[in-house]
């Protein structure tokens, strides 16, 4: 069979590198109109950054996987189109600043309408707004001539930093399609291609509008636990609790469960953010507030906890960091991965920008063009500069800041760290990461989240 996804990113690409590698019966082509994206995809530095994915595109690239700007040829000779392409926060008209633009989805659809000769199974990859399958069907079934398109909906649960180990081997697949005898037919095609490796308890399915809701929703909950862990770290703070030691005592609890209670600087990725924020729109949408204003709490407390976390660094630090070299160790929104997108490191060197603080900013993933396209800043900017590594970045800081939890910083020699900067020396572990009784032992003025 021949399948192709539109949309080369950090979904499209990971995820058909996963089928090609398991169903070898399968051909897929990824279609992109990035062209410098693409040629990524097909050289040996890959566009995306997840550890594992260069192996299993290796695997595949060239036998049954392909990457290609040609996207009319791509979807005219397959038989299952996946739709994987951008849906961000629409910045302009109704709904600017939270409902999800899905100007890419249309283009898409009618583009599938444009140059299909036969029948098609259209898959919604990309998260969608709940009821946003009718739309695709609409478009494509007015421009159709006598041919059938199913559209499924199969939202992908994958998280970057560990796309491949979720993708091989995840908690569920979930496929959505109409309930009649085509659309059945459609599930059984694309639940058979999952099949390829995935034990069939695991591949759920449902009506197509459950399936697009179930997703939201997933997002929601897991960015709720994380506001939750967080709201009680500012308590923490005030009472000398410790929230690393309420989140394991709460989730000992079989029905809280240990996983996702990480206090931390805040949520960032493309995801958290952009799906709440749709959940909310839809809510006022369909006539209630209430159950709106309940979900954008998540969002509140997450801003809440960002700029809490600047403030203190500046109320630290003698209330002021004008002129002083701040070091900020980590750029992404989490480890393993080079995306930056929302994360709170973004936020945080804003907010101390504002202030007037020197950041010294050294990411391990993170290239230097997107730290300065992401905090809007150019070389000749005196306020940021990007270091080839911790050591430099730390040299005659006033302080660290630890804004990503890659595994490298825990391994550093923080007493050479010490040695090289401003005293008091403080150090501000955004991710809970550090030994904070190793680092006062050594001099540092050392402080956690949520750590009394
Ligand atoms: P991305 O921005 O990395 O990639 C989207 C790609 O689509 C881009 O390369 C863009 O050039 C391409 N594109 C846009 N319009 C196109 C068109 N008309 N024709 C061909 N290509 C087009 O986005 P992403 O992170 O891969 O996310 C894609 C979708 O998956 C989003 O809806 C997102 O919410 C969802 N999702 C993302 C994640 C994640 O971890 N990033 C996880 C689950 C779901
Ligand atoms: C998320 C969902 O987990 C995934 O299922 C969905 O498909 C896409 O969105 P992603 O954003 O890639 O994945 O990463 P995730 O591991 O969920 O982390 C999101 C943010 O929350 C990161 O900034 C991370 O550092 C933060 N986080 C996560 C915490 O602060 N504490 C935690 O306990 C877990």
């Amino acid at each position: 069979m021949k399948i192709c996804c539109i949309g080369a990113g950090y979904v499209g690409g990971p995820t058909m590198a996963m089928i090609a590698h398991k169903c070898a019966d399968h051909t897929v082509t990824v279609v992109d109109i990035n062209q410098a994206r693409i040629d990524a995809w097909n050289s040996d530095e890959l566009p995306v950054y997840e550890p594992g994915l260069d192996e299993v595109v290796q695997a595949a690239r060239g036998s049954n996987l392909f990457f290609s700007t040609d996207v009319d040829t791509a979807i005219r000779e397959a038989e299952i189109i996946f739709i994987s392409v951008n849906t961000p926060t629409k910045t302009y008209g109704v709904g600017a600043g939270c409902a999800a633009d899905l100007r890419f989805i249309e283009k898409c659809a009618r583009k599938i309408a444009e140059v299909s000769e036969g029948d098609k199974i259209v898959v919604e990859k990309s998260t969608l707004p709940v009821r946003t399958a009718e739309s695709i069907k609409r478009i494509l079934l007015a421009n159709s001539e006598g041919r059938d398109f199913q559209i499924l909906s199969n939202p992908e649960f994958l998280a970057e930093g560990t796309a491949i180990a979720d993708l091989q081997n995840p908690d569920r697949v979930l496929v959505g399609g109409d309930q009649t005898p085509a659309g059945l037919a459609a599930i059984q095609k694309l639940v058979d291609v999952y099949a390829g490796w995935v034990p069939r308890e695991r591949i759920l399915t449902t009506n197509v509008w459950s399936s697009e809701l179930s997703k939201l929703t997933a997002n929601a909950f897991l960015a709720q636990r994380i506001s939750s862990i967080n709201a009680i770290s500012a308590l923490c703070e005030a009472t000398e609790a410790n929230v690393d030691e309420v989140a394991n005592a709460i989730g000992t609890d079989s029905r809280i469960g240990p996983k996702f209670l990480k206090s931390s600087v805040g949520f960032g990725g493309s995801c958290f953010q952009k799906d709440i924020l749709n959940l909310v729109y839809l809510c006022r949408h369909f006539g209630l507030p209430e159950v709106a204003d309940y979900w954008q709490g998540v969002i509140t407390m997450n801003d809440y906890q960002k700029h809490r976390f600047a403030r203190r660094v500046v109320s630290t630090l003698f209330n002021t960091v004008s002129d002083k070299k701040i070091a900020v160790l980590g750029f992404a929104f989490k480890k393993d991965t080079n995306d930056t997108r929302e994360s709170a490191a973004i936020y945080i060197c804003r907010d101390l920008i504002e202030e007037q603080a020197k950041l010294a900013i050294y990411d391990p993933k993170v290239s230097e063009a997107q730290i300065r396209q992401d905090l809007k800043v150019t070389e000749e900017n005196p306020y940021v500069t990007i270091c080839e590594d911790a050591y430099a970045a730390t040299k005659d800081a006033h302080a660290v800041l630890i804004l990503t939890e890659w595994d490298e910083f825990k391994a550093l020699d923080f007493k050479k760290i010490y040695d090289q900067m401003q005293l008091p020396a403080f150090l501000f572990d955004g991710r809970n990461l550090l030994d904070l009784e190793q680092l006062a032992a050594i001099g540092f003025e050392a402080r956690g989240i949520g750590q009394g």
